[in-house]
């Protein structure tokens, strides 16, 4: 079964528990906790937080693709500490309440695509290999991008170029696109696009922005990371953190807002007195961007672009508490 390999490990292991000891290299029980990881992939991350959690520890891995769910489940046999569901990080409180969970010490969420769904011709994620034009984390809900293409229209189809691709021929090429339907294969997706490009255009062959904006839209990216950080935020104890890792100026953004969001104190009416902790922020900021030394990314240069953030939760909400 073809593997990925964690980003950040050791950082997001150690910044996740508040645990000095795993970066000493901690082997188990330094931490005992309920902890999520909503972004299960292969288990890299899971795996390293085993280790270093005692016996009356609990993970949950949660992953939208049926894939992943599968070879997690099939580690969860062996291992009594974790139990590995399917479904959308955005529905956390579902899967907790599902488990007769309500707060947890910490969620981890490492976002994008793993390396198996990229490496898969099947999945229809990549340019560089021919395959049916997918791109569905989740295989058995939702439209397909070959779907997505047959649907939109052309001004939402630039507009998913522009925003998500940071594609500069947005336009031109959502003309071709529309022009060319039905697609139906990445390698048919790839010639579009490549020909609609001015000649002379930087990176010409490069038809990676096109991919990335319609895989996001097709996966509803960046909805999914609103309703994921908030479900992540209204589910973690005092004390409990909640540690990113995005790969994506636009991801990075959605996390550093909702960060800072948390970690302000409220606005009060001045002079009137304040009850209890009403003053205070509910958050603080733990980590504002941990990214990966250079014999990581040598190593695996997929952590090129990756960067931690880690939020801890200083008290519950008037609502929660
Ligand atoms: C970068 S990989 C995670 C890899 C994992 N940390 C590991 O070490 O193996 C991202 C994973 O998150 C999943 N994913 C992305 N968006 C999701 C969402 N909204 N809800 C649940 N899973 C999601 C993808 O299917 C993929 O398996």
């Amino acid at each position: 079964m073809p593997s990925h390999r964690p980003v950040l490990c050791e950082e997001t292991v150690t910044l996740l528990t508040g645990c000095a000891d795993v970066a000493l290299g901690a082997k188990s029980g330094a931490v005992e906790g309920v902890y999520v990881d909503a972004t299960f992939g292969r288990g890299g991350h899971t795996r390293r937080l085993l280790e270093v959690l005692g016996r009356d520890s609990r993970v949950i891995g949660i992953d939208r693709d049926p894939v992943a769910v599968a070879a997690g489940q099939a580690l969860a046999a062996s291992e009594p500490r974790l139990v590995v569901v399917h479904g959308r990080f955005s529905e956390l409180g579902a899967v907790l309440a599902g488990l007769g969970i309500e707060f947890v010490q910490g969620v981890m969420m490492d976002l994008g695509v793993s390396s198996p769904q990229l490496d898969e011709a099947e999945r229809g994620f990549s340019f560089r290999f021919d395959g049916p034009l997918d791109m569905r984390m989740d295989t058995s809900a939702g439209p397909t991008a070959a779907e997505w293409i047959d649907a939109a229209s052309e001004q939402e189809i630039a507009r998913v170029l522009r925003e998500y691709g940071e594609e500069r021929h947005a336009r031109r090429i959502a003309a071709a696109i529309v022009a060319a339907r039905p697609i139906r294969t990445t390698r048919e997706l790839v010639e579009v696009v490549r020909a609609a490009q001015p000649r002379g255009t930087p990176g010409k062959h490069d038809a990676t922005r096109a991919f990335q904006a319609i895989r996001m839209a097709v996966n509803d990216e960046l909805a999914e990371i609103t309703g994921g950080l908030a479900a992540a935020f209204a589910h973690l104890l005092p004390g409990g953190r909640l540690a990113v890792i995005s790969f994506h100026s636009l991801e990075d953004r959605l996390v550093k807002q909702f960060f800072r969001t948390c970690s302000t104190p409220p606005a009060l009416p001045r002079r009137l007195p304040v009850r209890g902790d009403a003053g205070r922020a509910e958050a603080r900021i733990v980590s504002a961007g941990v990214t990966a030394s250079a014999a990581e990314i040598a190593d695996n240069p997929r952590a090129r672009s990756a960067r931690l953030r880690v939020l801890e939760r200083l008290r519950l909400s008037e609502q929660a508490a």
